[in-house]
């Protein structure tokens, strides 16, 4: 840590009804509030505009006590902290931490509770969260509704998808606030599709005020908690805490001393700063893994998207239904000739990988309980350590170790958490025994314990525990169906990458994820952290597997290029299967030479919904990356290279749209092109419908 600066400044006692805290720039401040009745309430200005008009705090407790008025203020304190620290990997190589920090110490006389709530007001948004003392009162309390709402002063543009506590796995819905209806969407392909109330949506979601400010309304560092959606009142854009559903009425189980997440509201006039932020990682706690040496950032392809598209490869390595774990003998069954996961299909994998400098090769349905995993509630489904009789774990271990490739590990739970949690050490025990350094977990269906919810406090906790006994065994982890991430990858660097969100592969079985939805993800759901989208398909229409099949990746072969700059993860999957990519060499070259960790990130120019262009540079290199994305709409990009280094020339190879290209009638049409650049150099690409544009720029030496 360096440049520590914490400076004490105030200690106010007693009866102060009104304190106001500014950003370091001054640009946006923060005003408590405490009425005459004691309700606690908070503001914001941005340049002098109000932002969130007063808008409620505090909480109703299942034990009779409201948490939402007669409180007295005790004492009142700031801070300022200037600080910068490094993530282990990143966007960026270092990150500051600035902000002004405001703490109020409340009590409610009635039932002599104490409360604090903290403000941390950085230049680009705001933090509070609520924090309980030990030894008081409430020992222990359960929270049946966290009032936390945000007043906001108009019926702005919002970005939204449908509160479900079960699925974040939609496509976004573009409406005024007062437009928002969660009937209206589509919830095909989604097993755990459950619309809680026509009027609540997740967070985070992104707003734009009509006079061009731009709100990000969200969480940071989710922990023992259940994760906040959003309950909209249309009438008058007030957005309210809605905390994520659990098995009984308690949405949240308390004890002395806790803290709530912060609550996250980012603003600024530039769409661009709401990407840059950086301010729900400075949110989260400070890097608890003492050696994370054995995190690192990579690349994978997979036995995977041969079982998403049609007519191709099955997880299950028999097709039959009604099988109990524990009584089947697995050898005895008659392999229905399409699993994916045999010796020699892995092996062909782990052959492309080493041949093109991938790292990685995750296996999906390596493990026996795949016949019936999905649909049935079901508590037994997966062991985690038993191989189907055609995939050589043994051999497979060590053909990949002879390559220099390491195998990735898949956990399905099928969401049956307590099977996962029972089975969590032999399966660690058997990832280690096998040379496996990284797993991908997935919680597909309802959950067990039944009643709780993929997002509440149960799951959350869950989910946590997976984390950090990973962290202890040295494994890295990509969570799918998991709660959305809130930063937490700051605390717990391991966690790589999480999907709780609508990834690719519903391009290849539904109707998939409009041209649009890759330029609000970074927006909403990547603002908590890395998204395994799994980008890079090259064989766009599904008709190429199945005659008829309209099913189709929403997008041109470059704009798929682009992603891997665009959607920043530090595990980046190569997702479409190793033939195809034989059918496009030149294209893939900059699948094999993109980055996955960075020193310096540039968002060009981003708009949501519409584009997004980032230039990044890999991480102690000099080589860029740059990535730009169009929605629908054809669109030319055009920008100076003003980031490069003024002493040196590069050559800049250029992946664009073809002059023909389509994302519907012609997305595979591309077309590579290099040319000298300096930091003097424009460059001006035409992206296509649904298309996009991918750049490296290597100094010439
Ligand atoms: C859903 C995940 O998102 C996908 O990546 C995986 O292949 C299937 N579940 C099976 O686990
Ligand atoms: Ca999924």
């Amino acid at each position: 840590m360096k440049n520590l600066l914490i400076t004490a400044l105030l200690f106010i006692s007693a009866s102060l009804w009104a304190q106001s805290v500014t950003s370091p720039s001054g640009r946006i401040q923060v005003d408590f509030h405490l009425s005459d009745e004691g309700n606690p309430s908070y503001s914001v200005l941005f340049d002098n505009k109000e932002v969130i008009k007063p808008s409620p705090m505090g909480f109703r407790l299942k034990q009779g006590i409201d948490l939402t008025y007669g409180f007295k203020i005790i004492e009142t304190k700031t801070r300022s902290v200037s600080e910068t620290w490094e993530p282990v990997w990143g966007e960026v190589k270092e990150i500051t931490d600035n902000h002004n920090e405001l703490r109020i110490h409340l009590q409610q006389y009635a039932s002599d509770s104490k409360m604090d709530i903290v403000f941390r007001v950085f230049d680009d948004g705001v933090g509070f969260r609520y924090e309980f003392e030990p030894n008081q009162k409430l020992a222990y309390f359960q929270v049946t509704d966290e009032a936390t709402s945000f007043c906001l002063t108009g019926d702005h543009k919002a970005f939204w998808i449908p509160g479900n506590d079960d699925s974040n796995e939609y496509y976004y819905s573009t409406t005024k606030i007062s437009g928002i209806d969660t009937r209206l969407c589509d919830g095909k392909g989604i097993g755990t599709h459950k619309i809680i109330d026509k009027h609540c949506i997740q967070s985070p979601v992104m707003l734009k005020t009509d006079d061009n400010i731009y709100i990000n309304i969200f969480e940071a560092a989710l922990s023992d908690y259940p994760a906040m959606l959003l309950d909209v009142n249309v009438n008058n854009y007030t957005l309210k805490a809605h905390l994520a559903g659990s098995a009984t009425d308690v949405k949240a189980f308390m004890q002395t001393p806790c803290k709530t997440p912060w609550r996250t509201i980012l603003i600024s006039d530039n769409a661009a700063d709401i990407l840059a932020s950086k301010t729900i990682l400075n949110l989260n706690e400070p890097c608890k893994i003492e050696n994370t040496d054995f995190i690192k950032p990579q690349k994978m392809v997979g036995v995977w998207w041969e079982m998403h598209v049609p007519n191709k490869s099955s997880w299950n390595y028999a097709d039959k239904f009604n099988i109990k774990l524990a009584d089947t003998d697995w050898t005895t069954l008659t392999p229905n000739g399409r699993h994916g996961a045999n010796t020699a299909n892995v092996k062909r994998y782990i052959d492309f990988a080493a041949e093109n400098g991938i790292d990685g090769v995750l296996v999906e349905g390596w493990n026996v309980g795949w016949e019936d995993w999905a649909g049935n509630w079901k508590e037994e489904v997966f062991d985690f350590v038993t191989p189907y009789p055609d995939f050589n774990v043994e051999e497979l271990s060590s053909y990949a170790k002879s390559k220099g490739v390491n195998l990735i590990m898949h956990h399905e739970t099928s969401a049956s958490a307590t099977n996962y949690e029972r089975r969590l050490d032999s399966a660690i025990g058997f990832m280690k025994k096998h040379g496996y350094n990284s797993v991908k977990t997935g919680y597909v269906g309802w959950i067990i314990p039944r009643g709780e919810t993929h997002d509440g406090q149960w799951m959350v906790q869950h989910y946590e525990r997976v984390i950090k006994k990973m962290a202890e065994n040295g494994i890295m982890i990509d969570e799918h169906e998991s709660v959305r991430p809130t930063g937490q990858h700051r605390t717990y660097p391991n966690l790589m990458a999480c999907e709780a969100a609508r990834g690719n592969e519903y391009n290849a079985w539904s109707i998939g994820n409009p041209p649009e939805h890759e330029t609000i993800l970074p927006f909403t759901r990547l603002m908590g952290g890395p998204m395994d989208y799994t980008p890079g398909i090259f064989k766009i229409k599904m008709a190429n597997y199945q005659a008829g099949n309209t099913c189709q990746v929403h997008s041109t072969i470059a704009k798929q290029l682009a992603l891997y700059v665009t959607m920043y993860s530090p595990l980046q999957m190569a997702a479409d299967l190793p033939e195809n990519y034989n059918l496009y060499k030149d294209a893939f070259q900059f699948i094999k030479d993109v980055a996955v960790d960075w020193d310096t990130t540039k968002i060009i120019e981003a708009e949501p919904g519409d584009y997004i262009t980032i230039a990044r540079k890999a991480k102690g290199t000099e080589n860029w990356f740059i990535g730009a994305i169009t929605d629908e709409n054809k669109r030319t990009v055009e920008f100076y290279l003003d980031f490069l280094d003024p002493d040196k020339t590069y050559l800049a190879t250029i992946y664009a749209d073809g002059k023909d290209a389509d994302w519907i009638t012609n997305p595979e049409s591309y077309s590579i092109s290099t040319k000298k650049v300096t930091s003097g150099s424009k460059l001006k690409i035409k992206l296509a419908a649904g298309g996009g544009c991918a750049v490296s720029i290597y100094p010439i030496k």
